[in-house]
């Protein structure tokens, strides 16, 4: 049985999952409004995956016994000043997801519950991946620089990025 402080900070986890979907949405809906579809794409697939991280954090939660409850989720920036500052705030927000689901395993193990530490290392592993793709998409546009050229090409990269 998941303590009540486990099911609180799965909740909060939750939330977060659900804001990460909103805010690259707004990202993606930003960049297609640049004319960068490939940036769009990218950042929507984004937006599925980080409702589907949430969704299964949900599960997970409502098969141990927990009571998912859905916390508000703030409006994300719309207006960003670049596509690079939107993939530096991409990378950003991912360490920041990081920390928390770091420091919810920690509460896990504190808790000496190893079925979440089981469920939560899959997350671990994903935001090693989250924050390698976020790096080397923001060192990709740090070499763009002011070059329409290559910012057509990134453009056509990350447009070719398929469901992982
Ligand atoms: Fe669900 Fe991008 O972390």
């Amino acid at each position: 049985m998941l303590t009540k402080e486990l099911v609180d900070a799965l909740n909060v986890q939750i939330q977060k999952e659900f804001a990460s979907a909103y805010l690259y949405l707004s990202m993606s809906s930003y960049c297609e409004a640049q004319n960068l579809p490939g940036f769009a794409k990218w950042l929507r697939i984004q937006w599925q995956e980080e409702t589907e991280h949430a969704m299964k954090l949900h599960d997970y939660l409502q098969a141990r016994g927990g009571r998912a409850l859905l916390h508000g989720i703030e409006k994300p920036p719309a207006e960003f000043k670049s596509a690079f500052d939107v993939f530096q705030e991409v990378l950003k927000h991912e360490q920041g997801v990081t920390a928390s689901i770091h420091g919810l395993y920690e509460l896990a193990v504190k808790s000496k519950d190893y079925a979440t530490q089981v469920e939560l290392q899959w997350f671990v592993r994903e935001q090693v991946e989250e924050e390698k793709n976020a790096t080397e998409i923001v060192e990709l546009m740090k070499r763009v620089g002011d070059s329409p050229a290559m910012l057509l090409m990134v453009d056509r990269q990350l447009g070719a990025r398929a469901r992982g």
